[in-house]
Order: structure tokens, then C-alpha cells, then sequence
């Protein structure tokens, strides 16, 4: 079922201006960032995420190192609804089989949750607290779903607009988290570093072991995985 500007399967069609806003970006973006439903601007704009809450969510990905290109845009419920309301449980249901087909047809492996409706579409339920749920990461249907808020309670929360309030930065930070892992994965597993192989050192001699040293202090990020053996100092 492609995008349906014509689309009568709820009441939000009679309302909207733009029907059935459709998903931005596609593959090879492996990452989907999943929000409620267009707001007034993306309504205007038939665009997702391009409002202000939009801007702080794209501004956020971008500082945690995602650019536009690896990412598609889109939502639970593609009209806006009036006064911008939550969509009711019809109205989701009514949308689903777009979404579904955004599924198939883009395959994503990662998919950022954005808010209540967005978790609900993968759980079956509206969650009772998003905050309590961030941080975790699900393996469901064969991909990774990652519960977030939604970048428009980030904007409740204040903050002035020139720079990123608490929230703001917690946000960007759970963003860099899951990107951390994803870019794992994307290497190859098992702790690969971003954009890279692991670098392994053999160090024979203790000039070799400082100048190991020295040099993982001028690294940003660092792995540890200790391997023992023949600790004389512990015979069992
Ligand atoms: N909020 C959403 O959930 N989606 C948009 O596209 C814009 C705002």
C-alpha cells in the first residue's frame, strides 16, 4: 500500500491538508526515527519532522553523529489531527497497514520509538511512563527498537533555544547511546570501534607497554576486554 494522498480510511482526512504525509529518506538508511503524526507544520510542509520539534530531534541526531542520509522519517499516523490531538486507538488501527508497508518496503534494522503512540505501535499498548522505558532496547520482529520520548515533551521542557536545556542534552545523549551500538553492529560486532577494526598493540617490552599507554590516552573512546593467564601469583 504506497502513500494515498486520496486516503478516507479515518476521520483525519477530512481535516488535514495534507493527506497521508509519507515517510522521508528510504534505503540504504537502516535507521527509522518513528514519531505520532504530523504536526501543523509538516501538515503545511507535507513533510515529516519539520517543525520545532522536528528540528530538535534532527538537530540532536546530528550532534550525535547521524546525518539525514541514514535516516527515514516518518510516523504512526500520517495526517495531522485537529488541534493537534493525540490520534485515537481507531484512527492508529486505521493507519497501521501504511506503516507496515514503509516496514517492508524500507526494512530498517533500527527503529527509534519517538513517544507514547510510536512505542504503543510496537508493544500493543500505550506505555505508562516513556521516561521509565529509556534506555532499554528490544529485539523485536528481527530488529532493534529503542523506547525514546518524544522530541516534543524535550521542547516542554524549556530551555533556551539557542542552546540544549537538561532534557535536551539527556535526549541527544540516549540518541549517542543507541548509535554506539548500532555503529557496533554496523562494523561487525563485538566492540569494534567506530569506523574501524579494533587496533591490537603486542607489547614485548615495558617501553612498548608506556608507549601503549600514552597513546590510549589520546584516544576518545576505549574498549577493555582483560584476557589472564598464568597468574603465578594465584596458582589456582
Ligand atoms: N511530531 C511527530 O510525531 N511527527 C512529526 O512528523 C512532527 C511532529
Amino acid at each position: 500500500m504506497p502513500r494515498n494522498p486520496n486516503c478516507n480510511r479515518c476521520p483525519l482526512s477530512l481535516t488535514a491538508k495534507s493527506v497521508c504525509v509519507w515517510s522521508e529518506g528510504g534505503p540504504p538508511a537502516q535507521i527509522m526515527f518513528l514519531g505520532r503524526n504530523p504536526g501543523y507544520d509538516e501538515d503545511a510542509q507535507d513533510r515529516p519532522f519539520v517543525g520545532r520539534s522536528g528540528q530538535l530531534l534532527r538537530n540532536a541526531a546530528h550532534a550525535a553523529g547521524l546525518s539525514d542520509e541514514e535516516i527515514i522519517f516518518t510516523n504512526v499516523v500520517k495526517c495531522l489531527s485537529p488541534e493537534n490531538r493525540p490520534p485515537t486507538t481507531e484512527e492508529q488501527l486505521a493507519c497501521r497497514p501504511y506503516l507496515e508497508e514503509e516496514l517492508v518496503a524500507y526494512s530498517p534494522r533500527f527503529v527509534f520509538a519517538f513517544g507514547a503512540e510510536a512505542i504503543a505501535f510496537w508493544t500493543g499498548k500505550i506505555p505508562k511512563s516513556v521516561l521509565a522505558l529509556q534506555g532499554e532496547r528490544w529485539e523485536i520482529d528481527g530488529r532493534y527498537v529503542f523506547p525514546m520520548p518524544h522530541p516534543s515533551w524535550v521542547l516542554r521542557q524549556g530551555g533556551p533555544p539557542d542552546r540544549p536545556s537538561l532534557a535536551g542534552r539527556e535526549f541527544q545523549a540516549q540518541i549517542q547511546a543507541h548509535l554506539a551500538f548500532i555503529r557496533n553492529l554496523q562494523n561487525g560486532d563485538g566492540g569494534v570501534a567506530p569506523g574501524g577494526r579494533p587496533r591490537v598493540v603486542l607489547c614485548r617490552t615495558m617501553a612498548d607497554v608506556c608507549a601503549a599507554l600514552d597513546d590510549l590516552e589520546r584516544c576518545e573512546r576505549v574498549a577493555v576486554d582483560t584476557e589472564t593467564r598464568g597468574l603465578w601469583w594465584a596458582p589456582d
